[in-house]
């Protein structure tokens, strides 16, 4: 099938490499200029895994192309799927101002025989593809038919192309037959179950799926919280949870909450959605807020551990949203920077990330010190807050920390690290929903949780 994207993000990237990988003939479009000359010398801009081989070996066979002007991208594909980007407005409302700006730029076809569709995989209020559907038929010549479907994605960063290539499920909604039987009879080749439904179910199934996760997320976060109150241990009450095949294993994992492009925004989205059509989400709001308080929470476990941190040198590892991305799209590094200068200002930060070291020079204040490695952020540090879970912060030994650091005071905000095993070698290292541990007998004996700094 001959198809187009437009919004050369990761999803459309992904999303495009991936159907021209099946063999389909694909052709890229993005409104950043700098975005396609890169791609067209076969650079990518993202850190995805698998995403560079993907596209180098498709653009190298010449299944996909690259360009910027979507006006006439329906005279000769048949599919033209929207990937572009619904940031969240001033009150918290998707802005779908890319949206409307790609679909107001397309012209009227020439060959009028086959029947045109548009795949909405943006994330969108409920009633999208309708209204997209109609603001097309009242501009576009009768004869110039086109079906308005929605086709969510449910790609994770860091896991897009995996995602692609063997999705959890596929939703088609549409509002004719012949477009469902086209689009099912397209993904055939790909594993997951393919569900058919009408538009708005589609789009609600996403924004529902994103405000399920985050509200997973934030009920860990209580239920951690909780633990730390009574003196239980949350990863060991999280075990118990996820081994109930009702509840499942995933999205429990208690820390500094969720950020990124997605989840924060679309919560936001729906919760706003949900207020104009009468039926208020209290949980997923309640969710958000209780999101938002993580990063304080934090520092006021800090503040336990650590006297006086206006004076002191704290090291941050990890500044991305999660591992496996240099996304800082709202991720939960921001807001505990932002806590930790407004409590303490005259505090000292050093920071590292294996890959958002970048991204975090344009964003955060130049009063935050970016090293090159952990070591670096480490030395001489009063304390240290794990924010993201990468891997090679889990590899930092226990002498490693003692060396580095003025104080050995590590806030785990992900339980990334063996707290046990650290404590035995005298860190101190405080998890999330966990008690703190002591870092040797005698300061159990003295009843000091945290040795005094
Ligand atoms: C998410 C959805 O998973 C995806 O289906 C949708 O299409 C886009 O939004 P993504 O933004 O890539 O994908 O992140 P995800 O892996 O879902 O993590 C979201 C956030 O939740 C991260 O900040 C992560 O650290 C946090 N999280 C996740 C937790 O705090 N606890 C968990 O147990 C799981």
């Amino acid at each position: 099938m001959k198809m187009a994207i437009v919004g050369a993000g990761v999803v459309g990237l992904a999303t495009g490499a991936g159907f021209a990988d099946l063999g389909h003939s694909v052709h890229c479009v993005d409104i950043d200029t700098g975005k396609i000359a890169l791609l067209s010398r076969g650079s990518i801009p993202y850190h995805e895994p698998g995403l560079e081989a993907l596209v180098l070996r498709n653009t190298s066979a010449g299944r996909l192309t690259f360009g910027h002007n979507p006006s006439k991208l329906l005279n000769d594909v048949e599919l033209l799927f929207i990937t572009v980007g619904t940031p969240s407005g001033d009150t918290g409302e998707m802005s779908l101002a890319a949206l409307w700006s790609v679909i107001d730029q397309i012209e009227a076809w020439p060959d009028t025989d086959i029947r045109r569709m548009i795949a909405i995989k943006s994330t969108v209020p409920v009633g999208t593809a309708e209204r997209v559907e109609l603001r097309l038929r009242s501009r576009l010549p009768d004869n110039c038919l086109v079906d308005v479907v929605s086709i969510p994605e449910f790609m994770r960063e860091g896991s897009a192309v995996r995602d692609f290539f063997e999705p959890s499920r596929i939703v088609i909604g549409t509002a004719s037959v012949d477009a469902e039987e086209r689009l099912t009879q397209l993904h055939q080749r790909l594993p997951g179950p393919i569900l058919a439904t009408d538009r708005r179910s589609a789009e609600l199934a996403k924004l529902a799926a994103n405000a399920c996760l985050a509200v997973k997320i934030s009920f860990a976060n209580e239920i951690a919280a909780l633990a730390e109150q009574t003196g239980a241990d949350y990863p060991s009450v999280a075990h118990s949870l996820g081994l109930d095949p009702r509840i499942g294993p995933h999205f429990l994992a208690a820390g500094l909450g969720f950020g990124g492009s997605c989840l924060p925004k679309d919560t936001r989205a729906l919760v706003r959605m949900a207020d104009e059509a009468g039926a208020p989400q209290t949980l997923v709001e309640a969710a958000v807020r209780a999101n938002a308080m993580l990063p304080l929470r934090m520092v006021r476990k800090l503040e336990a551990a650590l006297s006086d941190p206006g004076r002191r040198r704290v090291a941050l590892l990890g500044l991305a949203f999660k591992p496996g991305t240099d996304d800082m799209r709202e991720a939960p590094s921001l807001r505990l920077i932002a806590e930790l200068s407004r409590r303490h200002p005259g505090i000292t930060l050093t920071a590292y990330d294996p890959e958002a070291n970048h991204a975090a020079r344009k964003l955060l204040p130049s009063s935050v010190k970016i090293c090159d490695s952990a070591e670096e952020a480490l030395k001489g540090a009063d304390a240290a807050i794990l924010v993201t879970e990468w891997r090679e912060f889990r590899q930092i030994k226990a002498d490693d920390f003692k060396i580095w650091m003025n104080r050995p005071i590590i806030m785990d905000g992900r339980n990334a690290l063996d707290a046990a095993a650290l404590n035995a070698q005298g860190v101190v290292c405080i998890g999330v929903g966990r008690l703190p541990v002591v870092p040797n007998e005698s300061a159990r004996k003295s009843g000091d949780l945290v040795p005094k700094v």
